[in-house]
């Protein structure tokens, strides 16, 4: 109702606008095809910063499943004999419980866990519980698996769903069943409890995930959310970070090596954003790692994007440490980016990593193409570590992609030292950032126009419109972020990866915002900004197709009236895509030039993206408030009005 109420008004205000609507011609050679648009330009980024992993996008309901936290039962209330063991059958994670019946006969023994900001439980859902267990003096325990509504006002705490199991071996073993849920619960817990007539149990590895996972997978991924990662239609993929690649101290950076082979002995590594922000303080912010890298390059085959995994160069974070790995120290860290391309493309006939690949179901190569090296570096530290990592990996693997860093800034001291650097190392491309304010993204349209295009290209690897005060994902953010990937767009020669950043974000766990996607327990919603990502991505086109006002590129210049646009040729050379985002306050009337296509009428789709409230967002509450939405277009001319971002896509009549 909303939205058709929406696109009437907006409708209207297009008609009623017309009079006022100023006129320009641009002009657009379709007969001079120009970059191709490579299938890697429009992506993501994914970090494990919000809770996007974790209690994120990864599947896993339980909090600290191995019991490994450094306060080992942190996420559990244990209640009755509980006792903590350290000598478990996982090598990596040797922590377990041992629970035994109570002395007194009416008490219970058991554990409950909180998961992530409660458990999210669905109505009629389907959750399967695993657990590794054993009877170490022998006999028989059976074990009660509840979900639980601790804050129910009904009868029964337990009524969402119950299961039990029995444990009759000396010997570790794995456990599984399921539990359907009969209600819907925001948050929920899991409780274990023992049967009073028990033998002693330990536990390990204490599991619980919806069954109906994205693809089914076991270890699997929350499926709302990685269906909203397949539905960008990303062409590249970059992960597992952003700072946690770097880490807080070098202890604590994500080490690939750790996060692959059986999810049970996969060690606990510090998330480097518990600590981040005291004003946003997550003490119990860990990463499981059971989202590893093999799940990301499984990810990244079946939602169709190019892997791009980042490593350590080993500088653990520079805004928050300067212990570094010393140079004449670097080797382990050049093996981790060596062993990482042999895991991802390597023969598990020859190569103990691309073994493990295969062992874990994929022997088939995940087709590598591009390995980063450190996230936002910089300083003299960082080309002298990345030098021999691009010696090594060139002489060893010269079909590989190495990504270098341009620092933590889209310009200024950082940017200017290290892109001469770039260069001189010969990194195929460069990581840019920029988390900058509505003013900058409004002078930034013509960024790449100037660009070298010769040496290193550019991957535009994480960037936002954020305004100060204002980092909600409000509808006038997204559009300036529009205007900008129109700059991205024309100048495809030159940037060849774009991912907007950060990706996830839980509303009860955040520590960075804006973000593309927000999510509580059991749903979520799509931000503007991931509306414009998704148009960009779905409106790729082929080649891009010169563009200019006047002679020169629409680029919100001064005598632009707030216009940005670039156009591209679809994949099959019939139609073309104009992008056009009218950032001012008036309409404008713009008058489609087509050189090469001769006086031929035109018609197609008009995709329009626009709210009239520029602090509007989409919430929980109203996910679908601004959308985009399509209409029939004919004629080569068209109207925009103001504050509103255009795709419109049309063919010879
Ligand atoms: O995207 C959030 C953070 O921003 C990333 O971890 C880091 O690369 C940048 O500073």
């Amino acid at each position: 109702m909303k939205l058709f109420a929406f696109i009437v008004l907006s409708a209207l205000s297009a008609v009623t606008s017309l009079a006022k609507a100023k006129e320009h011609v641009f002009d657009i050679n379709t007969n001079k095809p120009g970059a191709e648009i490579p299938s890697t330009m429009y992506g993501i980024f994914f970090e494990d910063i919000n809770y996007g992993a974790d209690g994120g996008l990864y599947g896993e309901l339980i909090k600290n499943r191995s019991f490994e936290f450094p306060q080992n039962l942190m996420g559990w209330m244990s209640f009755g004999d509980v006792s903590l063991k350290d000598d478990g059958p996982f090598p990596r994670c040797p922590h377990y419980v041992r629970l035994a019946v109570c002395k007194e006969p009416s008490k219970w023994t058991g554990l409950q866990n909180e998961g992530y900001f409660g458990i999210g439980y669905q109505k009629n859902a389907v959750y399967r519980f695993t657990v590794w267990a054993r009877v170490p003096n022998g006999g028989v325990a059976k074990i009660s698996a509840q979900l639980v509504d601790p804050k129910t006002m009904g009868e029964r705490q337990q009524y969402l769903g119950e299961t039990s199991i029995t444990v009759d071996s000396k010997d570790w073993k794995k456990y599984e069943c399921y539990i359907k849920c009969a209600d819907h619960v925001e948050k929920g817990s899991f409780r274990l409890l023992l049967d009073h007539s028990s033998s002693t149990v330990d536990l390990e590895h204490v599991s619980l995930f919806p069954k109906d996972t994205y693809k089914g997978d076991e270890n699997g991924l929350r499926k709302d959310l990685a269906e909203a990662l397949e539905q960008l239609h990303p062409g590249v993929f970059r992960f597992p970070g952003g700072c946690v690649v770097e880490g807080a101290e070098l202890e604590s950076r994500y080490q690939w090596k750790n996060s692959v082979g059986p999810v049970e002995n996969r060690p606990l590594n510090e998330n480097r954003w518990l600590h981040s922000f005291d004003n946003r303080l997550f003490p119990d912010y860990f990463q499981s790692y059971g989202l590893g890298f093999y799940e990301y390059f499984r990810l990244a085959e079946e939602i169709g994007a190019e892997p791009v995994p980042v490593v350590s160069v080993g500088l653990a974070c520079q805004y928050q440490s300067n212990r570094h790995q010393p140079l004449d120290q670097l080797q382990p860290y050049i093996d981790d980016a060596i062993d990482l391309i042999a895991f991802a493309n390597g023969d598990p006939a020859t190569n103990k990593w691309a073994k493990i690949r295969a062992d874990m179901g994929h022997p088939a190569p995940f087709n590598l193409k591009y390995i980063a090296i450190g996230n936002e570096q910089w300083g003299k530290e960082y080309p002298e570590r990345l030098k021999p990592f691009v010696a090594q990996i060139k002489a060893k693997y010269p079909d590989i992609h190495i990504i270098g860093s341009s620092g933590p800034d889209s310009e200024g001291d950082k940017y200017d030292y290290l892109w001469p650097e770039m260069r001189k190392l010969k990194v195929d491309l460069v990581d840019e950032h920029f988390y900058r304010d509505e003013n900058w993204f409004l002078k930034a349209g013509n960024r790449y126009d100037n660009y070298s295009r010769k040496g290193p290209k550019v991957f535009a690897g994480e960037y936002a419109c954020h305004e100060t005060g204002k980092k909600w994902n409000h509808f006038y953010a997204a559009l300036l972020e529009a205007a900008f990937m129109t700059n991205l767009e024309r100048n495809a020669d030159v940037v060849r990866m774009a991912t907007y950043a950060p990706l996830f974000a839980h509303v009860e766990g955040w520590q960075w915002r804006p973000d593309a996607i927000w999510f509580n327990n059991t749903s979520k919603f799509n931000t503007c900004s991931y509306y414009v990502q998704q148009l960009y991505a779905t409106n790729k086109g082929k080649h891009v197709l010169p563009l200019t006002m006047k002679g020169k590129p629409v680029a919100g210049n001064a005598d632009q009236d707030g216009l940005f646009a670039s156009a591209v040729l679809d994949k099959n050379d019939h139609s073309v895509i104009v992008k056009i985002v009218n950032t001012g306050d008036q309409p404008q009337s713009v008058s489609l030039n087509l050189k090469g296509w001769g006086q031929t009428m035109v018609s197609g789709t008009l995709t329009t993206f626009h709210a009239d409230n520029m602090d509007a967002e989409n919430t929980l509450d109203s996910p679908q408030q601004i959308v985009p939405y399509t209409s029939q277009q004919s004629g080569k001319t068209i109207t925009i009005s103001a504050k509103t971002f255009i795709i419109y896509r049309f063919s010879k009549k």
